[in-house]
């Protein structure tokens, strides 16, 4: 039931810290991450050529924040595929590599189908499901389950996180038996993952400040959300989560790319939600943000405490806890999840159960 919260996905979103907690603490043994799976040797861990992430919506944006992990901490060549794309367009995929498969319910029938012929071509399988016994755990070589429970909100909120939380769990794993982490880099990172449920703990007790900025964006029609890299990623998550139970058209840019034709769109007071949580990319973000507001738009900021906002960039700034850096995506994603979430409420959307959408897709 949902335990006084008035609805399922305002519950699932608070319950966040412990879900991370359970599905991270789980595979951290001495202080380093453990998959627990014995055919994932070190050995064959490094016989990893390249890596397939392959899944469809919240589950696809989750595998584009663990393409970038992997990429960043192990070196290995990593894709991330639209399940119902993937299968269809012959994708060259051998038996030196790893198809990882990510969904929350296990029965998505393109993301089955996807499985199967990764498989059929002699790939590796790993899913990453939170079902127990789904269709997908089953057909899988090797399954890594994240414990968000059950998730009842058709918009996905929990399982995003703690699929995030396995993909980076893995990455540490892999970076460690290819040796592109040392021992003592990993219990550093293992240290940071330590730490999230009291950071999450720490941002969800305060949501008012979302809620207002809710309230004051509620009557818009069009917004644009703006990242670069993992921010990037983060802005299709959070742009897809207002869509579907807000019904508010948004568009997710790439930063540096909106100058190549959606900036013509940018008009006085259209709405900008701006992601720059990267210190590495921090100014050229910015840069893009000032090309949105020199042409009206009303901005909502979001990056790390600490950081120097200019002047006249942002309209409201929201600050998030200084933390290791690839992991932001972490945190980012609940005050996305909160906007999106009030923004459906004050619309008087049927936020658990919005139109035309199912719980879990089985067709094709
Ligand atoms: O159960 P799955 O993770 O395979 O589902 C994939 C998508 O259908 C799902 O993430 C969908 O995009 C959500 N409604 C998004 O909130």
């Amino acid at each position: 039931e949902k335990s006084g919260y008035a609805h399922f996905m305002l519950k699932e979103i608070h319950e966040q810290p412990r879900a991370m907690a359970s599905t991270i603490n789980s595979r951290l043994e001495n202080g380093l991450p453990e998959l627990h799976l014995p055919e994932l040797t070190d050995e064959a861990l490094r016989g990893i050529e390249r890596i397939h992430i392959v899944a469809c919506g919240t589950a696809m944006h989750a595998g584009m924040v663990g393409k970038t992990a992997i990429e960043r901490l192990t070196r290995v060549p990593t894709e991330v595929d639209i399940a119902s794309e993937f299968r269809y367009r012959d994708p060259i995929v051998d038996k030196n590599d790893l198809v990882i498969i990510v969904s929350q319910s296990g029965e998505t029938l393109d993301t089955l189908a996807a499985l199967k012929l990764a498989k059929e071509k002699g790939a590796r399988t790993l899913a990453i499901v939170n079902v127990v016994g789904s269709s997908i755990a089953r057909a899988a070589d090797y399954v890594m389950y994240t414990y968000a429970g059950p998730e009842i909100a058709v918009a996905s909120t929990k399982a995003y996180s703690v699929q995030l939380a396995v993909l980076y769990v893995f990455a540490l794993r892999l970076a460690l038996a290819r040796g592109t982490l040392t021992k003592e880099e990993t219990r550093r990172y293992v240290g940071e993952l330590d730490r999230l449920p009291q950071l999450l703990e720490g941002l969800l007790a305060d949501t008012e400040h979302i809620k207002y900025l809710a309230s004051l964006f509620m009557n818009c029609e069009d917004l644009f959300y703006l990242g670069r890299g993992f921010d990037y990623a983060l802005s299709l998550e959070g742009s897809l989560k207002l869509k579907e139970i807000s019904y508010i058209h948004s568009e997710a840019y790439a930063a540096g790319e909106l100058k190549h034709g959606t900036i013509s769109l940018i008009v006085d007071g259209t709405p900008v939600i701006a992601l720059a949580t990267q210190d590495a990319i921090f100014e050229k973000t910015i840069s893009n943000v000032k090309e949105t507001k020199s042409r009206g738009a009303r901005v909502i900021l979001f990056c790390k405490e600490g950081v120097e906002v200019p002047q006249d960039v942002a309209d409201y700034v929201v600050k998030l806890p200084r933390y290791e850096e690839i992991f932001m995506p972490m945190l980012l994603v609940v005050p996305l999840q909160l906007f999106a979430y009030y923004m459906a409420v004050l619309r008087g959307c049927d936020v658990d159960k919005p139109r035309n959408l199912a719980k879990s897709v089985t067709v094709e």
